[in-house]
């Protein structure tokens, strides 16, 4: 077999990503920007993005964080509460900027808290959405204590997703860094207007990862790590799936947030996401399916065009730096002190 040392493909969007604020976001958001053309930002601050007017003033802040001279559009979302109006959907489909609405089972998550405890709460929304063909993003996991943690995703699909999809058939629906093959099922049998984002983590590691030689915070992010099956589960799906798309959840947190009594959930990825990205889909001889994956389903699926810019993969060993700059403190990024396969070109292409 052939190996393949370079390929190019369009410019990529990432469909999952957290950008914080502040000083924080002037240095996680040029990772992105480096290669990316857009993302969808989530909308997860502390206070929430609950308006089209926040999300409009967050927009704002991530566009004046930008390293001088790049190109890079924030694709804006809101946080669904129980007090989310359907005046706001309507709002949030004329702005242009805000592209989908992300719904957090309350409690399920980091900054999650203002989150959604009664669905029929939100139906009247949910209906106003599929009205205005705005898309749900769905953290989908339940938060029932009696649920293993490795199981709450399967219990999210069985108890609610299915319910959602089924009564409201219009909806655009993505299950947000789908983890388990139950997971992956529920989205193969649904409709075209459900789909899929897939971090670069849950393709290359399985949960032992959170254990290898000792307990490793960085490996903890939310949907948790899970077994080998559903690993293969999902990789199989993102290499040759039609609905599966590139959504890094890039959730970047301070060294000292992570290593703690109670460290927080998340993995920052976005220094090297293609990369990582592409070191899966090679390790399955399917480098083929990468472009598809990271530049076509993605805006195929929002209604956005595709990126017409190329960009350049190339094999070569490159090492990642131990920590990163973030606001005052450091973040120990996906991959720390470890070694990169592939390297991206953006110069000779
Ligand atoms: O690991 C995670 N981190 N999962 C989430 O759902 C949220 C994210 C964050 O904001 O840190
Ligand atoms: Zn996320």
């Amino acid at each position: 077999m052939v190996r393949t040392m370079r390929l190019t493909l369009l410019q990529p969007d990432d469909w999952h990503l957290h950008l914080r604020d502040g000083a924080a976001l002037r240095d996680v958001v040029g990772h992105t920007a480096r290669h990316f053309a857009r993302a969808i930002v989530m909308p997860n601050l502390k206070p929430p993005v609950r308006t089209v007017a926040e999300a409009r003033a967050y927009r704002d802040r991530i566009l004046a964080a930008l390293p001088a001279g790049t190109a890079f559009e924030p694709l804006m979302t809101l946080y669904l509460t129980e007090r989310t109006t359907v005046e706001e959907i309507a709002a949030a489909r004329v702005s242009g900027f805000v592209h989908a609405v992300k719904y957090y089972p309350a409690g399920a998550t980091t900054n999650s808290d203002a989150g959604v405890s009664d669905l029929d709460r939100v139906r009247p929304v949910f209906e106003a959405m599929q009205a205005h063909d705005l898309p749900l993003l769905v953290h989908g996991e339940v938060t029932d204590p009696e649920v293993d943690v490795f199981d709450r995703e399967r219990a999210f699909v069985e108890r609610h997703l299915a319910g959602i999809v089924r009564d409201f058939p219009a909806l655009r629906v993505v299950l947000e860094h789908v983890t388990t093959a139950e997971g992956v099922a529920f989205v193969q049998q649904a409709g075209r207007h459900v789909a899929a984002t897939v971090t670069p983590q849950h393709l290359l590691w399985n949960r032992g990862e959170l254990f290898r030689g000792g307990l490793r915070p960085h490996a903890w992010c939310l949907p948790v790590l899970k077994r080998e099956h559903h690993r293969q589960a999902v990789l199989a799906a993102a290499t040759t799936g039609d609905r599966f798309f590139l959504g890094t959840d890039s959730a970047p947190h301070a060294r000292s947030a992570k290593q703690s009594d109670c460290g927080c959930a998340g993995i920052f990825s976005a220094h090297a996401a293609l990369e990582l990205y592409a070191e899966a889909f090679d390790a399955v001889g399917r480098l083929d399916r990468l472009e598809a994956f990271a530049s076509e389903r993605g805006p195929d699926f929002y209604g956005l065009p595709r990126n017409t810019r190329r960009i350049a993969l190339e094999r070569a060993e490159v090492t990642v730096p131990a920590e990163l700059p973030f606001g005052d403190e450091r973040l120990v990024p996906m991959r720390a002190g470890g070694t990169l396969h592939w390297r991206i070109r953006e110069d000779d292409v």
